[in-house]
């Protein structure tokens, strides 16, 4: 049933059929000349794995925990708009279909449905601080765990295909969250990236670190921050008293020319020597990848265009498909490394080539 995949590198060509080619290049596309895309995935393959052998893994577990909660493995769904474009459930299916695979899915600000916890909820700071401040508590609320402040956003990263294509949100699909404060209409376009000019409209460019403070103001949540690419942020992030950062360049949709975010990895959780947790995002497409990741020291990965491929090609059950897959990749990678748990995994397991 469904459709067929035996990776999920396959999911993009298999989704370039079914999705209008607009959605399709603002979902597949990075900013500019796409080298942040590029290196995300490179970055994999500069890394080894070093194998242990004639260790008993005939009993393998790929669960773990993520901000104190129990989840079946290192693997979430990561923010990502507009689930309307791909699906008609848009977010309310993808949400279904993470439960179903026993993950977290962090569901973006700027979601086309509303969808309730538990899970992590994504956010954009809008220069409205008051509708800011009422999507945070609405979410508390709705039985969110965690607030996921993206802050590589101040402007939007310039996307040349959403350019040309003057891509912007068909009719019928809106910014759910915003709904109530009347800004949730995103414009049509007679040039350039109506999206873009909604971000620089209506989103806050000046959003400093003072503003952590008063994000702590507002919810006793976990605080995670999405989007750290250096150590010197990663110090301040936990100076700041955040509970996770995310080591993120947005999938290379934000600024372009940046290294790959395994590369951003290693000098980020030496700075942070274990005091808040170090997820990773970008390119992760490989059960090795993942394993990569946790062995320089991620306690869980998260994927974006991969679920929403996942979503287009099957609704609920294609996300549950995809994340279960990559799963099971990260499953055999752990047994022919002799590793029968995510204990097991640390830095030994990788060396650079
Ligand atoms: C994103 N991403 C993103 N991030 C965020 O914090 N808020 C958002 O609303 C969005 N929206 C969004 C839309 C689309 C279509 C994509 C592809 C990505 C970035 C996302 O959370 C994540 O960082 C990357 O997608 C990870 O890279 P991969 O797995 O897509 O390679």
């Amino acid at each position: 049933m469904g459709f067929a995949f035996t990776n999920l590198l396959e999911l993009e060509d298999l989704a370039r059929a079914k999705v209008p080619r607009p959605s399709f290049d603002y979902i597949a596309g990075g900013a500019e000349d796409e080298v942040s895309l590029r290196r995300n995935r490179e970055a994999f393959t500069k890394w080894a794995l070093r194998p242990r052998v004639l260790v008993d893994v005939s009993r393998r577990d790929t669960s773990t925990s993520v901000l104190g909660q129990r989840v079946s493995m290192p693997i979430l769904v990561a923010p990502t708009a507009f689930h309307g474009l791909v699906h008609p459930e848009g977010e309310v299916a993808t949400a279904r279909g993470a439960a179903a695979a026993g993950t977290v899915m962090v569901v973006s600000a700027i979601a086309t449905k509303a969808v309730a916890g538990p899970r992590w909820f994504q956010l954009y700071v809008w220069r409205d601080r008051e509708v800011t401040a009422q999507l945070v508590k609405r979410a508390a609320r709705a039985g969110y765990g965690a607030i996921c402040l993206t802050v590589d956003t101040p402007l939007l990263g310039r996307r040349e295909k959403d350019e040309r294509n003057a891509f912007t949100l068909p009719p019928g699909l809106s910014i759910a969250n915003v709904r109530p404060a009347g800004l949730d209409g995103v414009p049509a376009s007679e040039r350039g990236s109506a999206f873009a000019k909604y971000v620089a409209e209506l989103l806050d460019p000046a959003v400093t670190w003072k503003d952590i403070a008063w994000l702590r103001s507002l919810t006793s949540l976990p605080i995670v921050l999405k989007g750290i690419m250096t150590a010197e942020d990663a110090t301040l992030a936990v100076e700041h008293d955040v509970d996770g950062i995310i080591v993120s360049n947005h999938g290379g949709r934000q600024l372009d020319s940046t290294v790959g975010t395994l590369d951003a990895l290693p000098d980020i959780v030496a700075a942070v020597q274990g005091r808040v947790e170090v997820f990773m995002d970008g390119g992760v497409r490989r059960g090795t990848d993942v394993l990569k990741a946790l062995a320089l020291g991620a306690k869980a990965v998260l994927i974006g265009r991969s679920a929403l491929w996942g979503l287009a090609l099957g609704g609920a059950d294609g996300v549950r498909r995809v994340l279960e897959h990559l799963r099971g990749e990260l499953e055999l990678a752990m047994a022919l490394t002799g590793r029968a748990a995510l204990a097991q995994v640390d830095r030994s397991l990788v060396q650079r080539v």
